[in-house]
């Protein structure tokens, strides 16, 4: 199916997330060294093309992830977003992921420490 991106926030909002082929992309995967014990709970994360944010597709492929996971029977879903990542943090608490933890400086950049906030959403 075929959709003219809207051409602005106020425009009408994409409704399905295969109507935006290579503009965006979300996963979830359960943790690689996960143990059976933990097959309840899986990590996400959403990307979408830099010219086509602001337009409502990261909020509609995370809420589709979401419904994903609790038709499959996850019980947890984990988002770890560096910590300046405002967009992503806005846009997990806003689907109702909460704050947990935060790793500090456990990544870097441009000589500079990263911090990791990890944000949950129970199903
Ligand atoms: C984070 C990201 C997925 C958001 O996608 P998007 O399509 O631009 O987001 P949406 O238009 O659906 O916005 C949904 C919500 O996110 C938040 N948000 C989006 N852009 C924002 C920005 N620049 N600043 C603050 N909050 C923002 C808002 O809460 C927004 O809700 P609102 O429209 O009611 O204000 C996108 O910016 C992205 O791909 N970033 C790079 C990749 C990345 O960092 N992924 C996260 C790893 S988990």
């Amino acid at each position: 199916m075929a959709l003219t991106p809207p051409s602005s926030r106020s425009a009408s909002r994409p409704t399905d997330p295969r109507a935006w082929p290579g503009a965006c992309s979300g996963s979830g995967r359960s943790p690689p060294t996960a143990p059976s014990a933990y097959a309840t709970t899986v990590e996400n994360s959403v990307y979408v093309d830099r010219d086509q944010r602001g337009r409502g597709v990261g909020r509609l492929l995370l809420e589709d992830l979401v419904r994903r996971a609790t038709e499959h029977g996850f019980h947890a879903i984990i988002a770890r977003i560096v910590g300046e990542n405002e967009a992503s943090i806005a846009l997990h608490r806003s689907c109702g992921f909460e704050l947990v933890g935060v790793e500090r400086e456990v990544g870097r950049k441009h000589r500079k420490w990263l911090d990791v906030v990890e944000l949950q959403l129970l199903l």
